[in-house]
């Protein structure tokens, strides 16, 4: 089996990537360890910067989330008893976030990869990486009732299996850069068949610990609440939850609506950078790369940033034998991860209590939190993080077919 560039994961990045190379006119197959149902139904989050919508858009898979997503001008900030809404169309000169589940976004490229005909080879087993430091890189996998090894040979690899795949692993240890930061936070999410309570995002900071209102559809809304990551989701009955979230975000005036709970997980938070994203043949993108908390809403957009550099560089390759965006590659796809880790932290700091802190720290929180909601300046700088900053390469899709 041959093609030009070999990815493994069929997350946003993987699919993303090869619908992009596909515009391009570059070839790419994509090997996936769950099902398409499976990648189709996992919940996770669903934020999209300005800059995401606009490429999805751009390139043409873009219709169902402008139907059915929700654009949001703004988000609000709660601390001691009160709200505060932070206008980011205002404060950004017109950009705004819409909200569209990851999962959704999965499908829409799932469908449009196969439409066009492209190769995914879902419930792959056992994938491995060879050759990377060569120009003739391979994966060796099994198909899915498969028990002999096939081999895919390409040009490129591009490993998009997230935090727990492969490719990572196969940069040597001793040549990989990697930091980390954990937090001693977890969220509790939530599915909730109930009706939308507030037409943007409510991120609250109270003394029981984070909790953040967001939405899927008028039907269905998705919120969280700060939990100990150890903690087991079997303790938590719907019950509890319910009454956390009241307790948290209730207001004079204002109470949550609460009703049937259709899906609950606990997940710990960390963040996480490898800065040697690109070793020989082999190229991370996404979360194989960098994990942020979710305070930012940034795991689905940085993906997508780094997919937009790959793309460039390996258009640039195939096209004109052009080496530099690919050589560059993680030193560009760095500077706004950082970026984001930096905000994603930020956020995450600002809004969850640390049951550790001294009470002096607490206030410096809560003053973080006055300055932000009462700065014009403050304001901005969290909106056009929120919004997404500009991508340091500006790639303009025009179909190659
Ligand atoms: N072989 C093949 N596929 C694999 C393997 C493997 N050994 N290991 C993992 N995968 C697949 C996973 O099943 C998953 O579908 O790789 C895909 C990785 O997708 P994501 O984890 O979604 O990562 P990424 O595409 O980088 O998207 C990042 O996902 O987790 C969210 O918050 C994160 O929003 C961010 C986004
Ligand atoms: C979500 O809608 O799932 C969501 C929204 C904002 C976040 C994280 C998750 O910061």
């Amino acid at each position: 089996m041959h093609t030009q560039v070999g990815i493994i994961g069929a997350g946003p990045a993987g699919l993303l990537l090869s619908h992009l190379l596909h515009l391009q006119g570059i070839d790419s197959i994509i090997l996936e360890s769950r099902s398409r149902e499976e990648i189709e139904g996992t919940i996770r989050a669903g934020v999209l910067e300005q800059g995401t919508v606009d490429l999805l858009n751009a390139t043409g898979v873009g219709a169902r989330m402008m139907k059915e997503g929700h654009a949001h001008h703004g988000i609000e900030l709660q601390f001691n008893g009160r709200r505060h809404r932070i206008d980011m169309h205002e404060l950004t000169g017109g950009k705004k976030i819409t909200v569209y589940a990851q999962h959704e976004v999965i499908k829409d490229l799932v469908a449009a990869r196969l439409e066009a005909g492209a190769k995914i080879y879902f419930n792959v087993k056992d994938v491995s990486l060879h050759q990377i430091e060569t120009s003739s890189p391979l994966i060796r996998f099994q198909l899915e009732n498969g028990t002999d090894y096939e081999e895919l040979n390409c040009d490129f690899i591009a490993g998009c299996d997230g935090f727990h795949g492969p490719s990572r692993q196969a940069i040597p240890a001793n040549l990989r850069v990697e930091k980390q930061k954990i937090y001693p936070f977890g969220w509790l999410g939530i599915l909730a068949k109930t009706p939308q309570v507030n037409p943007e995002l409510i991120y609250s900071n109270h003394e029981r610990g984070f909790a953040l209102i967001s939405t899927r559809s008028p039907e269905i809304q998705r919120h969280y609440i700060q939990v100990d990551p150890k903690d087991d989701i079997t303790n938590w009955s719907d019950d509890r939850i319910w009454s956390e979230l009241h307790a948290r975000l209730d207001m004079d005036g204002w109470s949550i609506l609460d009703g049937p709970i259709i899906q609950k997980n606990i997940v710990s938070m960390r963040s996480f950078v490898c800065e040697t994203m690109h070793y020989g043949n082999l190229f991370l993108a996404g979360d194989a790369a960098h994990i942020v908390p979710p305070t930012g809403a940034k795991g689905l957009n940085l993906a997508a940033a780094d997919v937009q550099v790959l793309a460039r560089g390996l258009s640039e390759y195939y096209h004109s034998g052009e080496e530099d965006t690919l050589t560059r590659y993680s030193e560009i796809c760095l500077r706004r991860i950082w970026k984001a880790q930096r905000f994603s932290y930020w956020m995450t700091t600002m809004l969850h209590r640390n049951f550790e802190h001294s009470s002096f720290e607490h206030n410096i929180q809560l003053a973080e939190l006055d300055y932000v909601t009462s700065s014009q300046a403050a304001a901005t700088s969290l909106a056009e993080n929120y919004v997404g900053l500009p991508m340091e390469i500006q790639t303009n899709y025009s179909i190659r077919i």
